[in-house]
């Protein structure tokens, strides 16, 4: 593996119980018009309230908009946008999960550059920078709070859509544990499994030989700078979920899961995400399932599939994760990845993407709509093809991964890969 780094991140990041307090004042250094893009549940909350309250204490004159509708159809998200441009503000803040993060970073889009959204699907096209975001999530989570992506659905499209560009990525992030006390189980066990399908996907992305070029795509594979961070958040997310779905009031283990998605959000921000978020694409649009249950149900199948390619890196992860076995390589990563099953029954996931929905005719409109999602296959740690890719979705559906095991995809390792 070369010594190529890359982190693009907000310019600040703050995290702590009561952050949220802060958010008044770091939107003041803005101006004096502020508009919030909130979650509709908790644009009724206190902890809401009160940063509304003291942010007009501020001076500032402010705007809420609360229709975020889930899914985030393009067209309301447009209209928002319509409203937020009336208003003019010097600065966006985005409270609530991941849709209304995507929300208020689509909404700093479409009032800094002409519509329509759609100009902007993919990679790299926004053409400049767009109102400064301040990003408050109260999930653990998606790390939406730190990326550069947000992702809608648009009617004329089969998937949910992407747009990719650093310029997306918040000024400034607030990570404030208190805000995800209240979100109910299913939210919990969702957006936690996905923050830790980003640490382990960001943690197995292939590195991509782009160190010397100048234009460098949006996420160019796991490096040495991201290794750190998706590593101590598998690590945190591993202990940390059970505990939290078990106690919700548990202070720690809410803590330890704003602050591994925080750095999950930082690692995959750059290095990317791969097989489990390609094939979640379809299978969340036919079965319209959360993200993460898609793609928590997804994550064993696809690791067993890389078990041939990368076993010394998933030896290291199972390391990480203080599951590593006596035993060669091999073996150890087998280890790492039945305990990352493990892990999934454990917080309620289904075992096969058949629980989901009646998607078994739709194997091929998965696998065909599964890699067109370049930007996410094209940096998985095999050379992602529709014979991989089908005996995934294929050992998935059967809930048996037993079958990938058994005669695993002919896949080799990309160069340099296996480190
Ligand atoms: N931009 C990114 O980097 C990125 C990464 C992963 C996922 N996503 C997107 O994020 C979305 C999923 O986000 P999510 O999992 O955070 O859920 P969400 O934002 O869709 O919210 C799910 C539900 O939880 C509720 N909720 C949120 N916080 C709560 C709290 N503290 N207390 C009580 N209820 C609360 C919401 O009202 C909503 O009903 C998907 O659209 C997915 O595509 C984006
Ligand atoms: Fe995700």
């Amino acid at each position: 593996m070369s010594g190529f780094g890359l982190l693009r991140l907000p310019g600040e990041i703050r995290f702590g119980w009561g952050t949220r307090h802060a958010v008044p004042a770091l939107a003041a250094c803005y101006g004096t018009r502020v508009a919030f893009v909130v979650d509709p549940f908790l644009a009724q909350t206190d902890a809401f309230a009160q940063i509304l309250a003291t942010t007009g204490e501020h001076g500032a004159q402010t705007l809420v908009v609360t229709d975020v509708p889930p899914e985030l159809p393009v067209d309301a998200v447009s209209a928002c946008a319509e409203r937020v441009r009336a208003f003019a503000p010097d600065v966006i803040v985005g409270v609530g999960g991941g849709s209304a993060l995507d929300a208020a970073k689509l909404v700093a889009l479409l009032i800094s550059h002409p519509g329509p959204a759609s100009r902007y699907y993919g990679e790299n096209q926004v053409p400049g920078p767009v109102v400064p975001l301040i990003a408050v999530p109260t999930t653990a989570g998606t790390g939406s709070e730190v990326t550069p992506v947000a992702v809608v659905s648009d009617g004329s499209r089969e998937v949910k859509v992407g747009i990719s560009s650093p310029r997306l990525i918040p000024a400034i992030a607030v990570v404030d544990p208190e805000l995800t006390i209240g979100a109910p189980p299913s939210v919990t066990a969702h957006a936690g499994i996905d923050a830790f399908v980003h640490a382990v996907e960001s943690f197995t992305a292939a590195p991509l030989d782009v160190g010397a070029q100048s234009d460098l795509p949006v996420f160019v594979g796991r490096d040495i700078l991201t290794d750190t961070l998706s590593l101590e958040a598998a690590a945190l997310i591993f202990r940390a979920l059970p505990r939290a779905l078990e106690d919700p009031a548990d202070r720690q283990a809410r803590e330890d899961m704003a602050r591994a998605s925080l750095l999950a959000g930082m690692a995959f921000g750059s290095a990317g995400t791969h097989l489990s978020h390609a094939i979640q694409y379809p299978v969340g649009a036919l079965t319209h399932t959360p993200h993460g249950l898609g793609t928590g149900t997804l994550l064993p199948y696809v690791l067993q599939a890389c078990v041939p390619a990368i076993p010394d890196r998933l030896a290291r992860l199972g390391s990480a994760l203080g599951v590593a076995s006596d035993g060669d390589v091999q073996s150890r990563a087998q280890a790492a990845v039945d305990a990352i099953a493990d892990l999934c029954a454990r917080i309620g996931l289904p075992r096969s993407l058949a629980e989901l929905g009646d998607i078994a005719p739709e194997r091929d409109r998965i696998i065909r709509l599964s890699l067109q999602a370049r930007r996410l296959v094209g940096i998985a740690p095999v050379p992602a093809d529709e014979t991989i890719v089908g005996a995934i979705v294929d050992a998935a559906l059967a809930g048996d991964r037993t079958l990938l095991a058994a005669s695993p995809p002919a896949s080799s390792p990309r160069p340099e890969d296996n480190a």
